[in-house]
């Protein structure tokens, strides 16, 4: 506790994996430790992020009920052990689960030093027993109602796999359809059992969100996420969270872009609501091939870019290094050495004093994003399972693909939203829809009504290929956006890594590579941007424009290189008159977030050495004190931020 407060640490996430402690046995419960240490925190005026402690369950519950060990993707029964081994569809598991999440609420719910509930522990899914097999008939026979329209949606039709009654249904894994977790040979219902497997979990997940509303119904409720963590849909998670909490692990060599669009992602998850970085690594991880110490000055530089992107706190996993099993090269606030007199605790006390000089200035800012970019859960699994049109992992990689759109933005320091299908879109300007290889239904008229209202829509190759049930639209893709982007795509080439194509925008020549979508034919009205150099489909076109009611559709049918997309990206954020933070300085990432009366620049430079900062860089460093005008030079050293406060 002196360390804590030494460093500036006020809350702490404590009872995360304490399930074995806390129910020795079926009918005895011990609270004898947490007791102690839920007293001890109160004394010391800490907040409590309690958790539920359910990501791993009692060794005696495997024993007694082998039902509750899961069955992987090869069909092997597991026996106790790891974490996240409890199958969702376990009576046994969903009861005791959701019976400790309540008890603890209803034993510490007096505790007004609790700031949120922190459910399990990086939710993970994969089961394939045959609890979860049973459970499965069930979800598709509500989804479907008949076998008809089963067998009609899942085209079974092919190679002759028409069912003929609800229990001939089976899980998707090894030993069914999928050669691999990630290919299938009916993506159709193994896309379905992704979903159910998504809804499975959440579930859990809302037990235990209920049992612990029960004793503290306004303690917000979270469960801590993984960035793009593939097999759940945290999109949809996030709409049964108070508020969006994630684990930032980035690979110490990292591309900044990356940690910063997962940012984006769990600020935009909730509307722009600030969301919590949970987790992260002091120092060092134990689990990259190489676990590179983050250099001094990169731990605070990271914090700082979470709360640039909407965090609105700032945590460590771990508080003290566990002597044994696997994390105990996990770096930690407290090492084995058991010291302050640590170059890590240093830096985390230094932190902790600025976070407390900043009070709460910097709390509930809302981030204004004009731009968006749409990534679904859905179609990720979908875009992965569908055999075609790679299998270059490269090629075949959705968050690359929506990698390449956001880096433009990054790059160009514009705030920008990522966000799902399913959100509203009205408040946007600009929308990129990279690869959106699967169109939900109701998609289409929602991309239309964005532009017949004045908004820019952009999507790229190998988009609106099939319906939300893998089944391909006919008439020729995109499908039921064939009309808004005024294009008609006949066929798409792969070509081999080094094997490309090029086409000139504004003058100059670029790249095109891996995917190239070939347009059968286009409306009058649209405008052809550029065309394809070479091969049999030079002339044909490329980037297409067509106008739609108030505002635009863009096609773009290939990828290119960094330098198209931040081109064409600056050309369309000035087309919608759309801010840019700061004029671009390589390595420095800018963010701005506001309240109703100022607005809060966020300069971070990841570069180690210092650069030069000049226009757009005005108003009061929150860190220094110091007042910059924008109009002299001021520097900024490598791996330092500044935070720029100044009326809107
Ligand atoms: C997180 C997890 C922690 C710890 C950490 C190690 O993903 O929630 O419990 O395992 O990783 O980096």
């Amino acid at each position: 506790m002196r360390f804590f407060k030494e460093a500036g640490i006020d809350t702490l996430s404590v009872n995360i994996f304490s399930w074995a402690a806390l129910q020795p046995s079926e009918d005895e419960y011990n609270f004898t430790k947490l007791d102690k240490i839920m007293a001890l925190l109160k004394e010391n005026h800490m907040n409590v992020i309690l958790a539920t402690s359910t990501a791993a369950h009692p060794a005696w519950m495997a024993k007694k009920y082998p039902e509750i060990t899961r069955v992987n993707f090869l069909g092997i029964k597991r026996k106790f052990g790891g974490r996240h081994n409890s199958c969702p569809n376990s009576p046994v598991y969903r009861k005791y689960s959701a019976r400790l999440a309540g008890k603890i609420a209803e034993r510490y719910k007096d505790y007004d030093n609790i700031v949120a509930w922190h459910v399990s522990n990086e939710f993970n899914t994969g089961c394939y027993c045959e609890n979860c097999e049973r459970a499965f008939r069930e979800w598709v026979k509500k989804k479907y109602k008949t076998l008809d329209e089963v067998n009609r949606v899942w085209n079974t039709a092919f190679w002759g796999h028409t069912f003929y009654d609800f229990d001939e249904i089976v899980v998707q894994n090894n030993q069914t359809e999928c050669n691999s977790p990630t290919e299938s040979e009916f993506p159709g219902i193994t896309l379905d059992y992704r979903r159910f497997m998504d809804d499975s979990m959440l579930e859990c997940y809302k037990l235990e969100y209920e049992a612990v509303k029960k004793f503290t119904p306004d303690v917000p409720v979270t469960t801590n996420f993984m960035a793009f963590f593939e097999p759940l849909n945290y999109q949809k998670w996030a709409r049964s969270m108070d508020f969006v909490s994630w684990d930032s692990y980035p690979t110490p060599d990292e591309d900044p872009a990356n940690t910063s669009m997962w940012h984006d992602l769990m600020r935009s998850m909730k509307q722009g609501d600030p969301f919590l970085l949970m987790e992260q690594t002091p120092n060092v991880q134990n689990w990259q091939p190489y676990n590179a110490i983050k250099r001094p000055g990169v731990m605070r530089l990271w914090s700082y870019r979470a709360v640039a992107h909407g965090s609105d706190g700032v945590c460590f996993f771990q508080m003290r290094r566990t002597r044994g099993a696997s994390e105990k090269t996990h770096g930690a606030v407290i090492e084995h050495a058991g010291t302050d007199k640590t170059r890590t605790f240093r830096e985390i006390a230094e932190l902790g004093g600025e976070l407390k000089a900043l009070g709460g200035e910097l709390l509930g800012l809302r981030t204004d994003a004009r731009a968006a970019i749409i990534f679904d859960w859905e179609n990720w699994w979908d875009f992965e399972l569908c055999s075609g049109p790679s299998r270059d992992p490269e090629y075949k990689s959705y968050p690359k693909e929506v990698m390449r759109w956001y880096r433009a933005f990054y790059e160009r320091n514009v705030n920008v939203d990522i966000v799902s299908p399913e959100d509203d879109l009205s408040s946007y300007k600009l929308v990129v829809a990279p690869l959106l290889f699967m169109l939900r239904d109701g998609f289409a008229e929602k991309a239309e009504e964005f532009v017949r209202t004045g908004g820019v829509f952009v999507c790229s190759a190998y988009t609106g290929l099939v319906d939300e049930h893998d089944l391909a639209f006919l008439g020729g893709y995109p499908g039921p956006l064939k009309d808004l982007f005024g294009v008609w795509v006949e066929e798409t080439d792969v070509l081999p890594p080094g094997d490309t194509n090029s086409f000139v925008y504004k003058g100059l020549t670029y790249e095109a590579s891996q995917i190239y979508d070939i347009m059968g034919s286009h409306e009058e009205d649209t405008e052809v941007l550029s065309e394809y150099g070479s091969d049999f489909y030079a002339g044909k076109p490329v980037l297409t424009k067509h106008p739609f009611g108030e505002g635009a559709a863009y096609y773009f049918a290939t990828r290119s290189t960094p330098e198209f997309y931040r081109e064409f990206i600056g050309d369309l954020v000035h087309e919608c008159g759309i801010r840019e933070l700061m004029p671009a300085i390589g390595g420095v990432e800018v963010t701005c977030r506001e309240n109703e009366t100022d607005e809060y620049l966020f300069i971070l430079n990841h570069n180690a050495g210092e650069v030069v900062l000049t226009e757009g860089a005005y108003g009061t460093d929150l860190l220094t004190g110091k007042t910059v005008s924008g109009s002299e030079n001021v520097t900024l050293p490598g791996k330092d931020v500044m935070i720029l406060k100044r009326k809107k």
